[in-house]
């Protein structure tokens, strides 16, 4: 079984899919810290992040991998731990540039295909719906307001012990939405036959009860 959870930053996909994938008993694959990864080596080699060019040449030199663990998924770049250096703030703007990139885009969907296809997962991206898995068996598209978003992300980041102003965070976001949405091959997009949830005024937990009555229902109908 797979499931896509495409949305935009902050619309808590990442949470949502870590519980889902914990209810099922089934992996999740958190592909937006694969392009973290991958942007955080560019940031390391000194390079534009948005240089398409630089792109090109830094990735053949990228490896990601990751790993399940008890915390949630560990990824590795080059075989090193950048589990905690991808969630930095700068990595994040990055991130958003450096996926822009075709070749980029290619290299992560090729692992992410490759990865999906040997177990049951719960992936969660920007695309998974629309171009990296456009058969999985089901669909989610999580949306939630921009505030909402940004107030969110902000009280994740002063958890994490590196608080960010509300308006910086709530501008990052919007120029990530924007940036994602408007580049050229898979952009942030929701795909024809997701199902549209917007989580403003829920909590992670009923909205992972909400997607899990529709795979419940849908699975007991097909049997
Ligand atoms: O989900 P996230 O905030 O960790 O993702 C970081 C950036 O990676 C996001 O701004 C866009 C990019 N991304 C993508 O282009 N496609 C995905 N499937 C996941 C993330």
């Amino acid at each position: 079984m797979v499931i896509a959870i495409d949305g935009p930053a902050g619309a808590g996909k990442s949470t949502v899919a870590g519980k889902l994938a914990q209810k099922l008993n089934i992996l999740h694959l958190d592909t937006g810290a694969m392009y973290r990864a991958a942007a955080l080596y560019a940031l390391e080699q000194g390079a534009d992040p948005a240089d398409g060019r630089a792109a090109e040449a830094l990735v053949p030199q990228i490896g990601v991998t990751v790993e399940p663990s008890a915390g949630g998924q560990r990824t590795f770049l080059n075989g090193r731990d950048v589990s905690a250096a991808i969630r930095e703030h700068r990595v994040s703007r990055a991130a958003s540039d450096f996926s822009a990139h075709p070749c980029v885009r290619r290299k992560m969907a090729a692992l992410q295909r490759e990865i999906a296809s040997a177990l049951d997962m719960v992936l969660d991206g920007r695309d998974i719906g629309t171009y990296v898995l456009p058969n999985a068996d089901f669909k989610f598209f999580l949306t939630a307001d921009l505030e909402e978003r940004a107030r969110r992300r902000a009280s994740e980041l002063a958890q994490k012990g590196c608080p960010a102003r509300y308006e910086e965070v709530l501008e990052d976001l919007a120029q990530r939405d924007k940036n994602d949405s408007s580049r050229a091959l898979a952009p942030l997009k929701k795909a024809e036959d997701a199902i549209a949830v917007d989580t403003t005024r829920n909590s992670a937990d009923e909205i992972v009860g909400q997607l899990a009555a529709v795979i419940k229902d849908e699975v007991g109908r097909t049997k």
